[in-house]
């Protein structure tokens, strides 16, 4: 009796929209029918008595535990009868397993039986990393529930996407996934993309991390018991547990194996390297061609300028506006770029205007490619250019069709010859945040909504739409029936509200007999990948170059990403730092980077001017802006113009370096941006930094972060350093440097010790002419004297190179200098001389030595 008064208290809570903080012990499962093999375990887990806290238990679940590699240990906890919804095979391809031995195993599994609970230890060390036996699990059909009890204050990265700090807070904290369409990506809040991995390091002891192969919606709860037990909550609204447990113990090693779970991220073409420049309002292509001008007379290399939805006729995508974007001048300006070397990339949202007499509509209609509403009409909703239909990505024409559409628009002989897209708003984002927009969905008038500010905190519950019941499943693991698919009893705290709150209603059936409640947060990934393949249908043997708004685990295998909507304020200026690490080193996703100088309001001078130099470290480098902000291109101000010259210059003679580390991520999954920590992970002064970053393997940015300010105070970790401007050699015991009257167009560099670095000799207007440029090294010993870089070169184009690239590994031993290694690129650019720096003077040795073959000296 006072136990169910105790369960009604608690989903009273719930319905007023709160997290229980007090976890209610539920009973719990015991484990039974237990085998143990050499490299897995399996068990049933039967319900010990009822809880169901927030919907009905699941009686009996399946326990599989698989020592998958040396390092990685996977722990698959789902219903024994495989109803539960698991992300698809197709969507997320599973790693295999080697099966090996679990005595030889890095990670080791324990359990108690009753009730189930389990550990993962350290087998060298015995330390616990995950302990799940203060509490219980649930898994009821619309709530799951697993809390590990983690050490004090633990250091947890990821659990992205968000804007809070890199280093996660450990109190009081909620991270919700659930991926929205978010202006001014608040923090504290679900942003555009869903990652359930995190990090967590340990220091001297090592390094580990845990992913949860989950899509459905989250919330990850961080914070102390009353008695002040640390721990880490998931409360999902379903799914199942699949854990990828990574080893380490190196903090890279871990980015590595994740990397090996979600697939490695894609090698982006070599132009996509140089700056980009994006807006959104520009009004014509004849304004376009202007801002391409100004450029070229301010002196500012442009490699790519960017189609917004401006292009469109009545925002319709695979349209132009027949009198601000004429077709033929859209093409003459596509082919002027081209002949320069430069580059064209278009804006593509995921809904499709539901109006007669248009081909990209009628044509999906005809190949059954949209999102239909339980009733069976096309699911409807409202985006740029008024009622929209959705692609379902998960139908089996979808990608014919998606196909065709681009590969039609996009025919470089009679339509637009882009080099690469950018996916937008496919969260999905829908404009209408609830019913009432489509009850007089004729009068809507197309290009007049344009909403543009933050969003509303919800409060309480939203009431949506009437609750409709969704088809059984016909086939496993494509999600339990009988759910409230609009309502959960558990409300994650999303900040657009209910689940289907400015999205795709959740009790949509895909194709598949899947949910939207269930594959939500798959959608951005899946309509990248898609327009991923179809611009390989388009050039089978090019690099295709996608950009995504949202994403999920796994989602650099298809696409570049950016960070949203950010605002032109200092603050989110130093956002667009952790953000970045966050991506490139945890989310296994290094091609990203922040709208240069902001995407919503005003873009100040010295604020852009800095942000400016920032992004020319970022691994993507776009300049871009809201219709409602003012033009912000780098020529528009004279301080920011100097320091724009000097951004590119140094950007693209490092360029190659750039290349050679997000190349080394996606072919072996290497953190292309890492933080302080993944290169001292003993020194707990590194463990919380988040405004610097390390470049590739050696280049340690230190940007003045506080708000128009000229003084930066930034840690140099004990080790021999070299400023990269000066070659000035710095021994550091491990301090924090202020450096004051640093210029706007100054950012504080250094060379770690220890590495080698390969540099064109000078920088160019565009990529195509950087490639023709020879390249000096410069080698920066370590404290023992010694040092080592790479390179890495190939046509920049081409999907698969074979043996036509070069992977030449540099190494200086003092005295020698070696290049040597793979050199199957041809080329006639040369190594002009080799640098390498010292106390005092530096020593110069003058080349040529070409690059086709290795090359030795001493010195
Ligand atoms: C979204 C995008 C933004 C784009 C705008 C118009 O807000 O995040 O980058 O400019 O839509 O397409």
């Amino acid at each position: 009796m006072a136990f169910s008064v105790f369960l009604l208290l608690l989903s009273a809570v719930a319905v007023l929209g709160q997290i229980p903080r007090l976890a209610a012990q539920c009973p719990g499962y015991r484990a039974t029918n237990i085998v143990q093999g050499d490299s897995s375990l399996v068990a049933d887990l039967i319900l010990i008595g009822n809880c169901s806290l927030h919907s009905k238990d699941v009686e009996k679940l399946r326990l599989l535990v698989e020592y998958q590699t040396d390092t990685r240990l996977h722990v698959l906890i789902a219903d024994a009868g495989n109803d539960v919804y698991q992300v698809q095979e197709h969507v997320l391809p599973r790693p295999k397993s080697q099966n090996i031995d679990a005595k030889g195993a890095a990670l080791k599994f324990s359990f108690t039986e009753n009730p189930f609970t389990f550990n993962v230890t350290r087998a060298s060390t015995g330390e616990v990393l995950f302990d799940t036996s203060d509490s219980p699990l649930n898994f009821e059909t619309q709530y799951i529930r697993l809390r590990t009890s983690l050490p004090q204050n633990p250091n947890l990265y990821g659990l992205g996407e968000h804007s809070d700090s890199f280093r996660l807070p450990t109190d009081d904290y909620t991270r919700t996934l659930w991926n929205a369409e978010s202006p001014f990506i608040p923090n504290r809040a679900n942003l555009y993309g869903s990652h359930p991995v995190y990090f967590e390091h340990r220091g001297d002891s090592g390094t580990h991390g845990v992913f949860l192969l989950n899509s459905d919606g989250m919330d990850i709860l961080i914070d102390k018991t009353e008695s002040g037990q640390q721990y880490l909550e998931y409360n999902a609204v379903g799914g199942v547990f699949d854990f990828y447990f990574l080893a380490g113990p190196e903090p890279a090693s871990v980015s590595k194996q994740y990397a090996e779970v979600v697939g490695l991220p894609a090698m982006m073409p070599y132009w996509t390297f140089g700056f980009h420049q994006c807006k959104y309002g520009w009004q014509t292509i004849d304004h376009v061609a202007q801002v391409i001008a100004n450029y070229s007379a301010a002196d500012i290399p442009l490699e790519t300028v960017w189609g917004d939805i401006d292009y469109m006729n009545s925002k319709r995508i695979f349209t132009t506006d027949p009198s601000r974007y004429p077709l033929d001048k859209v093409r003459a300006l596509v082919d002027s770029l081209h002949k320069n070397n430069q580059h064209y990339v278009q804006i593509l949202d995921p809904g499709v205007n539901r109006i007669n007499n248009y081909g990209t509509y009628t044509r999906g209609a005809e190949k059954g490619a949209f999102l239909r509403a339980a009733d069976g009409s096309y699911y409807r909703g409202l985006q740029w250019p008024g009622e929209v239909v959705w692609p379902d990505w998960f139908a089996p024409n979808t990608q014919d069709w998606w196909n065709n559409e681009i590969h039609t628009f996009y025919d470089p002989s009679t339509g637009i010859d882009v080099d690469g897209l950018w996916v937008d708003m496919d969260e999905a984002s829908n404009m209408c945040p609830d019913t009432t927009c489509l009850t007089s969905a004729s009068s809507i008038t197309p290009l007049g909504w344009t909403p543009r500010r933050p969003p509303p905190r919800p409060r309480g519950r939203q009431a949506l739409a009437p609750r409709q019941s969704s088809p059984p499943p016909t086939d496993s693991k494509l999600g339990l029936p009988n759910r409230d698919l609009f309502n959960p009893t558990y409300r994650i705290a999303s900040h657009r509200g209910a689940l289907s709150s400015y999205t795709l209603y959740t009790n949509i059936t895909n194709a598949d007999g899947t949910h939207q409640y269930d594959t939500h947060n798959l959608y951005g990934n899946m309509m990248a990948t898609a327009t991923r393949r179809a611009l390989l249908a388009r050039h089978p043997a090019k690099r295709p170059f996608v950009l995504t708004r949202s994403t999920f685990a796994g989602g650099g295998r298809a696409a570049a990403h950016w960070f949203g909507d950010n605002a032109s304020t200092w603050d989110h200026y130093r956002t667009a730092i952790r953000q970045m690490l966050a991506f490139a080193a945890v989310h296994a996703t290094p091609m990203v980077g922040s709208d240069v100088c902001g995407f919503n309001g005003n873009a100040e001078e010295h604020m852009c001017a800095r942000w400016t130099m920032l992004g020319a470290f970022q691994p993507f480098f776009r300049n871009h802006a809201d219709v409602s902000a003012p033009d912000q291109e780098l020529y528009r101000w004279p301080v920011v113009a100097d320091v724009a010259r000097r951004a590119m210059d140094v950007r693209y003679r490092l360029l190659d370096y750039l290349y050679t580390a997000v190349w080394r991520a996606s072919v072996e999954g290497a953190a292309a941006v890492s933080p302080l920590w993944f290169w001292y992970p003993g020194d707990a002064a590194t463990w919380g930094v988040e405004t610097q970053w390390v470049l590739g393997d050696g280049l340690l940015v230190s940007p003045v972060v506080d708000d128009d300010s000229q003084t930066v105070s930034y840690y140099l970790p004990k080790d021999v350093w070299y400023d990269f401007w000066t070659g000035e050699r710095v021994v550091s015991k491990g301090e924090i440097k202020t450096v004051e009257g640093v210029g706007w167009g100054d950012i504080p560099v250094h060379i770690k010790g220890g590495s080698i670095l390969p540099m064109r000799v000078k920088s160019a207007n565009t990529t195509a002419e950087l490639r023709t440029q020879n390249f000096v090294i410069t080698v920066a010993p370590g404290t023992d004297g010694i040092a080592k870089g790479e390179l890495y070169l190939d046509d920049g184009e081409s999907l698969d190179v074979g043996d036509e690239k070069s992977e030449i590994s540099f190494t200086w031993d003092g005295q020698g200098f070696q290049a040597k290694g793979a050199f199957g690129y041809d080329t006639d650019v040369v190594v002009e001389r080799v640098v390498v720096l010292g106390d005092g003077a530096s020593r110069t040795k003058e080349g040529p030595w070409g690059l086709r073959e290795g090359f030795d000296f001493h010195l």
